[in-house]
């Protein structure tokens, strides 16, 4: 560096852009220079958050109350809310001490980390993964150690893989069900075993529920420390309200943990930003204390576009799509279209078919690269369902001239 600084530092020039922004990013561009680009890449529902909560908002940001710095941990009858909500929605008891408010899941999952690890520190990470999580765990000094799952299993680890992955500096296991990529499902039974597995060996397990309430047919999801209680001192829940109410631009989120935990993050986020946006905290307490009938509503719509999209991947020579049963994702395997003649080009990789797709079709789709699998992608079903049928149905052109 001939004695001068660095422009950047090591540790923030090692993060690459989340892909799944980017690929959104690049379809909303085209979209708006006016081509017709149909986006499968956005982990986001195209609902409008529900008129109740808006309402709520609008009044709230007409009270000078709201227009001033709150607790940092959060507005505290929010923090209560999320308690009852809890204790509603999963079973798992918790006081509202226990919850820190954030700015989004993704801030939880960044404050979680930072508080947990000390550099070198191992994080059992199960692939595909959601793109965020090995950056933020990189940021705090940790390891990821990544744990292959494949579509064989339904994207499914089993303790087995859990325990040959675990060595002496083990510290966390991070579990997400339903789960962003894949919309795979850990079933009660396994979500147990894998929580006593955690307590057996003092390991600590972070567990998003983002999607907790995006499950379809038989699946069912239960959280890990309402099924395995023990766990409870060492385990910290991600959420949030950005999937169950449609409200991912309205940035609240959250973490539970054990009190020691949560009074530390709670003094990364004073330094870090402060409380939550409170026009937002509103409307989020809002969403939690209401019903969850319209996420009723948007799950059976998206149970029809889940069954419409995994049939018609199914009829696409080359393409191999296991039925995810939850959250709001496919996640196909592509490796039988890679190295073939598409239009003059072979792709060798599924970021160079994300590409053909792009360019040739003008269909977005986020390749399994960015989440730890290269040969897949993913695409979200989280789009209308003329967009979705008529996206899929350029790709099948598209591939159907494979030589
Ligand atoms: C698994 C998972 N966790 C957390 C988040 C973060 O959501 P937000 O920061 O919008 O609340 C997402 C968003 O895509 C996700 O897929």
């Amino acid at each position: 560096m001939n004695g001068q600084a660095r422009r950047v530092s090591h540790r923030i020039g090692a993060i690459t852009e989340s892909a799944t922004l980017a690929v959104d990013g690049k379809a909303k561009a085209l979209k708006a220079a006016g081509r017709p680009v149909i986006g499968f890449g956005a982990g986001e529902p195209d609902f409008p958050t529900p008129a109740g909560i808006v309402e709520a908002a609008v009044e709230a940001c007409q009270d000078p109350r709201w227009h001033r710095y709150t607790p940092t941990a959060g507005l505290p009858e929010l923090r209560e809310a999320v308690a009852a909500k809890t204790a509603r929605d999963s079973g798992y008891e918790v006081s509202p001490a226990q919850v820190l408010i954030t700015n989004g899941g993704k801030q939880a999952g960044y404050e979680t980390f930072a508080t947990l690890l000390d550099p070198g520190d191992e994080v059992l990470v199960i692939a595909p993964y959601w793109t965020t999580y090995p950056e933020s765990i990189q940021l705090a000094g940790g390891v990821s150690v990544v744990v292959h799952t494949d579509g064989a299993s339904g994207y499914l680890a089993t303790v087995d893989q859990l325990e040959a992955a675990r060595t002496g500096r083990t510290k966390v296991l991070l579990f997400i069900s339903p789960s962003n990529p894949t919309g795979a499902v850990y079933p009660p039974a396994l979500v147990e075993e894998i929580g006593r597995w955690a307590v057996e060996h003092g390991i600590w397990v972070v567990t998003d529920e983002i999607y907790e309430h995006l499950v379809y047919g038989d699946a069912e999801f239960v959280s890990m420390p309402a099924v395995v209680p023990e766990l409870a001192d060492r385990c910290v829940v991600v959420n949030g309200v950005a999937k169950t109410y449609a409200m991912t631009g309205w940035r609240v989120g959250w973490l539970i943990g054990p009190p020691d935990v949560v009074t530390a993050a709670t003094n990364l986020q004073s330094h870090l930003s402060s409380n939550v946006a409170n026009v937002s905290q509103v409307a989020a307490l809002t969403a939690v204390r209401g019903d969850l009938s319209a996420v009723a509503e948007m799950r059976a719509v998206y149970d029809r576009r889940r069954q419409t999209i995994v049939r018609m991947l199914r009829e696409i020579p080359g393409i191999e799509c296991p039925e995810p049963l939850g959250a709001f994702y496919v996640y196909p395997s592509v490796k039988g279209l890679l190295g073939k003649d598409i239009r003059g080009r072979r792709p060798a990789t599924s970021a160079e078919l994300c590409d053909i797709a792009l360019e040739e079709v003008e269909v977005a789709v986020v390749p399994g690269e960015a989440f730890g699998t290269p040969g897949y992608v993913r695409m979200s079903y989280a789009l209308g369902d003329d967009d979705l049928v008529e996206g899929v149905t350029r790709l099948h052109k598209l591939f159907s001239d494979v030589r």
